[in-house]
């Protein structure tokens, strides 16, 4: 399954086909998600598809189906310090294999279930595109490459073009002796930072990008966070942790 080229042309629509996906492609989903290598071992992440009449939150699209993502609490009872951010690397792989198969979807920050889940994190519309749901690569919102990476890697055009609750693309890459290391803005700052507060599963989803190009271009994509020697990060920015 290509998901590589479906990062140059995808776009989140709010506009879906009412109509069902068939039950084959929902069971592929749920086989490709549990095919993913997890970005860090020891998160607990699960989640639901149901349909819109299972979802609450303002503002949603009508769509015919949405994943509700959770993330159970790690053995010792305790958030895990990375848990939105392998959801957002885990799910973003999901986001890509539904545009690669033909459908379209949108993040959506504010989505729970009806039925309480003190472990929730975020849900996911899906469906058929009512309209396209593809752009060429020009035609994306971003920011330059220059200001969210310091040093060369042709994988980061790949990682540039990630979606971000408010497209505030909370994140930046310092490329060093064949290692990226990753860093991100812990808050938008401002209203938007009132407003939205998942930047840390932001920079997941650009994890997942980049290990996408990772395996388009043929190189490894191991990540782990080292305690010493990383480069400070920039003003305002996070350490997260290191591609190799
Ligand atoms: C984590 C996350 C949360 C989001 N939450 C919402 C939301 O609550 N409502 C909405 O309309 N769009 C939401 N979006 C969609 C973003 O606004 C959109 O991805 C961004 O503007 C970039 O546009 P693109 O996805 O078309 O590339 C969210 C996106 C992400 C990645």
């Amino acid at each position: 399954m290509d998901l590589y080229s479906p990062i140059f042309t995808r776009a989140s629509t709010r506009k879906f086909d009412a109509k069902p996906l068939p039950a084959d492609t929902l069971k592929d989903l749920e086989a490709y998600i549990a095919s993913v290598k997890p970005l860090v071992p020891d998160v607990k992440l699960t989640h639901k598809i149901v349909g819109g009449s299972e979802v609450k939150g303002m503002a949603l699209p009508k769509a015919p189906h949405f994943l509700l993502i959770s993330g159970g609490p790690s053995a010792a009872g305790k958030e895990h310090p990375l848990r939105n951010t392998a959801a957002g690397f885990l799910y973003q792989h999901a986001e890509l294999w539904l545009y690669a198969n033909g459908c379209a979807t949108r993040w959506l920050g504010g989505a729970k279930g009806k039925a309480a889940d003190p472990n929730h994190i975020i849900g996911i519309a899906f469906g058929k595109p009512s309209e396209p749901a593809a752009r060429k690569p020009e035609d994306f919102k971003r920011k330059p490459l220059n200001e969210i990476a310091k040093g060369a890697d042709s994988r980061l055009e790949a990682v540039r073009l990630a979606p971000s609750g408010m497209n505030g693309q909370p994140w930046y890459f310092i490329v060093d002796a064949g290692k990226i290391h990753v860093y991100y803005k812990a808050s938008l700052g401002g209203l938007a930072g009132k407003l939205y507060n998942l930047t840390s599963l932001d920079v997941g989803i650009a994890l997942c990008h980049l290990d996408v190009a990772s395996e388009h271009e043929g190189k490894p994509f191991n990540f782990a966070v080292i305690r010493s020697g990383t480069p400070a990060p920039p003003q305002g920015f996070t350490y997260v942790g290191t591609a190799e």
